[in-house]
């Protein structure tokens, strides 16, 4: 029996930066989706999503399209076979525990796993992660429907312990960076909204930041000047405004780190929350209610992570606070593995 698991991720800061060319810096966590495989003799895949009691079953030769989690196994098989990466028929049934419409990235998980599994029934050679990420989000963008960047493929497929990574999606430069956060913790709650990307505001923002990049003549925003935002006509100037002052708070973030100043990362959480709530508008009240109460817990910090619109908010307590009820404490994992 062959086993995969892809972890969802954290953002920590950076977001909605990712199809803009700019930075951000998530990490792994440990929990994810598991998928096991056996292969089969004939050239199809039957698959069960176990946690919703459902399957699915298709030829390997031009799956049809069809929506649901059943458009991210069609469209795994069908990618790696588009990239010439020999798939073999399989038995795969999958599992997670990061919740769907969480913010999560239950759905990079699931990629993941499913790429991993794929791969090594047909015992083929894994590309290197960039190209399987960049597979796993023409997944997302041409089966599933959500114009979504390349943030969680990479931080799901290059997760590290102990360490998050500053992504340059100009340069598609990846760097490790220590989160050493001593007796603090980062814990994660569910607002209560839940989020997809499909169906939410993610697509409309994309097509604003295109208008932005026409308006301003630049290939994507943040190869904008600092002050170009300004030029925009509303809201395209606060969009533009949230991606780059977001860019320059993953850099201070990183700074911070490094000098182990965590009181400025949670004032830099409370910043990039405060430009996605009013520059990006892609905030929700469940979202706004679940920041207020963690920062009357006493949270250094608090924002929305991941696509927005719902999901899940990230807080950074100091020592002396408790987890919160509900909340759920996360720390940088390992990347997407054969287990
Ligand atoms: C979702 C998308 C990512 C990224 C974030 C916002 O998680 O999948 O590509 O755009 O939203 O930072």
């Amino acid at each position: 029996m062959i086993r995969a698991f892809g972890p969802g991720r954290v953002n920590l800061i950076g977001e909605h930066t990712d199809y803009n060319g700019g930075l951000a810096l998530p990490f792994a966590i440990d929990r994810g989706v598991t998928v096991e495989a056996e292969p089969l003799a004939e050239s199809v895949i039957r698959a069960v999503a176990l946690d919703l009691g459902e399957e699915d079953e298709f030829p390997l030769d031009g799956p049809e399209r069809v929506p649901g989690w059943r458009a991210f196994v069609r469209g795994v098989a069908a990618e790696l076979q588009a990239a010439g990466i020999p798939v073999r028929g399989a038995r795969l049934a999958f599992r997670g525990d990061v919740p769907r419409g969480s913010g999560l990235s239950s759905s990079a998980a699931l990629e993941a796993a499913l790429c991993l599994a794929l791969l090594a029934v047909a015992e083929a050679d894994e590309p290197d992660r960039t190209a399987l990420a960049r597979l796993c989000s023409r997944v997302e963008n041409d089966w599933v429907g959500a114009e979504t960047g390349l943030l969680d493929q990479l931080a799901s497929l290059n997760g590290r312990e102990g360490q998050a990574l500053r992504i340059d999606f100009a340069a598609l430069a990846l760097e490790p960076v220590p989160l050493d956060l001593g007796a603090w913790r980062l814990v994660t709650v569910e607002s209560g909204a839940e989020h997809t990307h499909a169906g939410s505001g993610y697509n409309e923002r994309r097509a604003e930041c295109r208008a932005a990049c026409e308006a301003l003549g630049v290939e994507h925003l943040s190869a904008a000047e600092p002050d170009a935002a300004a030029a925009l006509p509303a809201p395209l100037d606060r969009r533009a405004r949230h991606v780059l002052t977001e860019n320059a708070r993953v850099d201070a973030t990183v700074a911070a780190l490094r000098s182990g100043d965590l009181d400025e990362v949670g004032r830099l959480l409370d910043a990039s929350h405060a430009s996605l709530r009013d520059d990006y508008e892609a905030s929700v009240p469940a979202v706004e209610r679940a920041v207020a109460a963690l920062r009357e817990a006493g949270a250094a910090g608090a924002r929305m992570v991941g696509g927005g619109f719902g999901g899940s908010v990230l807080a950074l307590l100091p020592p002396d606070v408790d987890v919160p009820d509900g909340a759920v404490a996360v720390a940088p994992g390992p990347p997407a593995r054969r287990l």
